[in-house]
Order: C-alpha cells, then structure tokens, then sequence
C-alpha cells in the first residue's frame, strides 16, 4: 500500500479507479480528467455499460491513459453521515476491489472517492478507505500494489496518518505491507 500525491491519470497501473456520477458520462474533477486523458472512446463504451448505481462499480478499457483498465465508482454525497454514507463509501471500495481481484489486476490506484464535489470529510472517507481496502488485500492476497493517489495535501496528510497507524499495528506481523512517500 502505498500513498502518493498525484495526478491519477499518469499512473501506469493495472486499473484507476474513477470517482464517477450515476452517468457515468463523465463530469468535473477526476472524471472529467479521466475522461480527457482517455480520449473519446471512453463515452462510448461508458454509454453502453446505462449508468451505475451508488456504491457499485463498473470496468471499462483505459484508452489513452497509462492505465489499462478503468473502475468506474459512483460514491454517495455527503448529506451529514446518517443517509448511509459511510456503507455506501464502503460499498465503493469493496466492489472496487472485487472486480480487481476476479480480473487478476496487481496494481489499482484509487482517489479519494466522495472528497471533492460530492463533500465527504477527508479524514473519515480516509478511514473507510484504508480500512476496506487492507481487509480486501488480506483476506485474497490482492492486489499486491495499491495506490492512493491523493490530490491535496490535506488528502495526502490524512492518508499518511492513517496508513502509518496501520503499519505500526502491522510491523510485528509484515514490515513490508505499507510503504509511502
Ligand atoms: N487525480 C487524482 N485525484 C484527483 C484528480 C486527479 N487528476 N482530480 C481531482 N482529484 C481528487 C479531488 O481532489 C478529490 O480529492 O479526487 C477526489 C474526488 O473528487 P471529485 O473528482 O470531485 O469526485 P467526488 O467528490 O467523488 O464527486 C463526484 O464529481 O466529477 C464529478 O462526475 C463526477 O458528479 C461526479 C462528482
């Protein structure tokens, strides 16, 4: 596990995840710019997949980007934490991972889904992220390379903090299972 500060659509990885709308044609922030590197072919194979649902996700073809593949999430707005956010959240990230271990995937870079337009805390949406994506890594063994790839500093500093409590729990059992920059 790893945490980096970076654009997601330079990462050349087995899949991006892509924090999407229930369209899934596109918008603002990291899907707008998923969208833009990938090219136009992206839409038209996001027109056939007719939307996703909150907390599911779908796969397309990376395209243009570095990336082979695309995990399209659609994560829920943050309306104040007692409209089921942090399942569905939750939810984002286990399919997320599923659909990377049934395709064999080794890498996956996820951005922090819900944290921009959607206005989900940082810290708590953090929490969710690390959380569900270790227990996904430990209970299969996949994959063994997972990104955050945060966008701010704030992101960035939330997910070092949280990744660095993990690995001091872990450092008895795997020195090796979380690195940062
Ligand atoms: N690389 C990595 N992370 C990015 C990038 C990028 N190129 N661009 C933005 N981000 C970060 C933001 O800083 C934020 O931390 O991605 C995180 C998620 O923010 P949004 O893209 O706003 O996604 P979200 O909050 O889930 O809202 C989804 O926004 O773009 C629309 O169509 C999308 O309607 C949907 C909504």
């Amino acid at each position: 596990m790893q945490v980096i500060l970076g654009n997601i659509t330079q990462l050349k990885v087995d899949a991006i995840v892509n924090a999407a709308n229930t369209s899934l044609l596109g918008g603002g922030g990291v899907d707008g710019a998923i969208h833009k590197a990938a090219g136009p072919e992206l839409v038209d194979e996001c027109r056939s997949l007719r939307g996703c649902k909150t907390g599911d996700a779908k796969l397309t073809k990376g395209y243009r980007l570095p990336a082979r593949f695309i995990i399209h999430t659609v994560g829920p707005v943050w309306q104040g934490g007692d409209c089921g956010e942090p399942e569905l959240l939750a939810q984002c990230y286990r399919k997320c991972m599923e659909i990377a271990i049934e395709q064999k995937f080794e890498s996956i870079a996820f951005p922090c889904i819900s944290t921009g337009i959607y206005k989900y805390p940082k810290d708590l949406a953090g929490e969710i992220a690390v959380k569900i994506c270790y227990e996904q890594m430990q209970k299969n063994g996949a994959p063994q390379n997972i990104t955050f790839c945060c966008f701010d500093w704030d992101n960035h500093e939330v997910y070092e903090r949280i990744v660095a409590v993990l690995r001091l729990k872990n450092d008895s059992q795997d020195e090796n299972v979380f690195s940062s920059d």
